[in-house]
């Protein structure tokens, strides 16, 4: 296999070093938490705890990027645009970054006392679970280069990177347990998260090679919604020791905001219209040549 010509840190050129205006938009959109943490930089400084801050902010894009990664399976597929994938690396790297930028100002506010922060992280679980979370993304990152790529082989480079998985629902578990009151956010990621999961099992059980049609597209996003609307309400009925039919009931108050489930469900919508007008409703037949769902 020929050697890549571009040089590594010619990040907006594709493996050929031709200008690629995918990776260059990509690279944009990751670098966009950067932009909006400088033009807060003001106030951020003048809040109570900057540190506290910045932490806050790396750890919750290292979770959107996450799950941006996860879903460009389903997105190159239903777009009808293969290129995508040529930005998943792209994408699970700047996860990791923002991962090991947000441990790093974790290690700061402990003012770089390591023996203080590894006893900080011993003694609360949810900071164990965010500690696994980020081993597995630093594994995931330092075998994501072209060497490593072909020095383990195809399958086992997908057989590794199958950790994303776990790594995203760790960091989904951490979320939670350090979200203080309103789990409104974790819960629509989870429920992000479980379309995401649910469509490489449908890919999988079809065998529809990674293209899943509109109508299972439909029904799982149906399916993921009503468990997001449920699982919050126990959630919260647990929490707050009310019952669940009243939270159910306060999915139809939309002045109150809108709940994860409609949230989930608007997103699922989305790409079912998009699978429409990019005319993936039919499924690949079973054994057709392209595609096949991996990380
Ligand atoms: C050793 C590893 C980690 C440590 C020590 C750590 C530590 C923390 C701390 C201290 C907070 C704020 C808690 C509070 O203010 O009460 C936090 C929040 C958070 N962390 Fe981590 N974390 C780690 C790994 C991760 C990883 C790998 C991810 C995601 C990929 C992640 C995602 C988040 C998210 C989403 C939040 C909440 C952000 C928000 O409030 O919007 N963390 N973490």
């Amino acid at each position: 296999m020929a050697a890549p010509k571009r040089p590594a840190w010619q990040i907006w050129c594709d493996r050929k070093g031709r200008f690629s205006p995918l990776r260059l938009t990509v690279l944009i959109a990751l670098l966009v938490p950067v932009l909006i943490a400088l033009h807060d930089a003001q106030a951020i400084s003048r809040g109570a705890r900057p540190i506290n801050d910045l932490i806050h902010r790396t750890g919750f894009w290292a979770l959107v990027f996450l799950l941006a990664s996860l879903a460009v399976t389903p997105l190159r597929f239903v777009l009808r645009y293969g290129t995508l994938i040529d930005a998943r690396r792209m994408i699970g790297v700047a996860a990791f970054l923002y991962a090991a930028a947000h441990i790093l100002l974790f290690v700061a506010d402990k003012q770089f006392d390591l023996v203080k922060t590894g006893i900080e992280i011993v003694s609360r679980v949810y900071l164990i679970v965010g500690f696994v979370a980020l081993a597995g993304l630093a594994i995931l990152a330092a075998t994501s280069t072209d060497a490593m790529t072909r020095r383990l082989g195809g399958l086992n480079w997908r057989r590794l990177h199958s950790v994303v998985y776990a790594a995203t629902l760790l960091a989904l578990i951490h979320f939670f347990q350090q979200t203080k009151s309103d789990v409104s956010v974790p819960t629509f990621a989870a429920g992000i998260f479980g379309w995401l999961m649910g469509y490489r099992l449908l890919a999988k059980y079809l065998d529809t090679q990674g293209e899943v049609p509109a109508w299972a597209l439909l029904s799982l996003t149906v399916a993921v919604s009503v468990l997001t609307f449920a699982a919050e309400a126990v959630g919260i009925s647990l929490a707050f020791n009310v019952s669940p039919w009243r939270v159910l009931q306060t999915a139809f108050d939309f002045e109150a905001g809108r709940r994860p489930g409609w949230l989930v469900l608007g997103a699922g919508l989305g790409v079912v219209a998009l699978a429409i007008l990019r005319g993936g409703v039919r499924g690949r037949r079973p054994g057709a040549p392209q595609g096949r769902v991996a990380a």
